[in-house]
């Protein structure tokens, strides 16, 4: 009975989370990915963080059906968090926290270790890889 259950509760565990690693204490490897979704314009993208160090991303021009994205690993002892301001000539701009290090952001957000963003005409989309869709989650600052 007890390796039935088991059998079962490993069953459900697997079948429910395919290939999405989730959130981790201990340090694991992220990314991050911008794309640029929308139907005109170069989509300008400057992002800053980090942990311990903070790092300067340099300001990105990614081309119409592009992605800019980064890597890096978290850290034990300090919150891992990326914010970035996009901006289209034609739609504005925009701030936002595009990666932090915490349970309910990964979760709710990503879905995972993998957090795509994708910049439309109508707003900025977060990929949820565990529903496999993106999700509207800010509009633009009209310039
Ligand atoms: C983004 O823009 C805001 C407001 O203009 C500024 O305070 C912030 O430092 C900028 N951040 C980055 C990562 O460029
Ligand atoms: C990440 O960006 C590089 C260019 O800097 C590109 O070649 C690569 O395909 C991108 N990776 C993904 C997963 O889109």
């Amino acid at each position: 009975m007890l390796k039935l259950l088991v059998a079962i509760i490993l069953t459900l565990g697997v079948a429910d989370q395919p290939l999405v690693a989730s959130w981790s204490i201990l340090p694991a490897r992220y990314w991050v990915k911008i794309e640029n979704g929308l139907s005109k314009d170069i989509l300008d993208a400057h992002c800053i963080g980090g942990g311990k160090k903070i790092t300067d991303l340099g300001l990105q021009h990614i081309p119409l059906n592009s992605n800019f994205n980064w890597t890096f690993k978290s850290e034990l002892w300090k919150k891992v968090a990326y914010n970035c301001n996009l901006t289209s000539p034609s739609n504005g701009h925009l701030y936002y926290e595009a990666y932090e290090n915490d349970q309910s952001f990964e979760d709710r957000y990503c879905g995972g270790r993998h957090c795509t963003w994708k910049a439309a005409d109508d707003g900025l989309y977060l990929y949820h890889d565990k529903k496999k869709r993106y999700i509207r989650l800010g509009t633009w600052d009209k310039p």
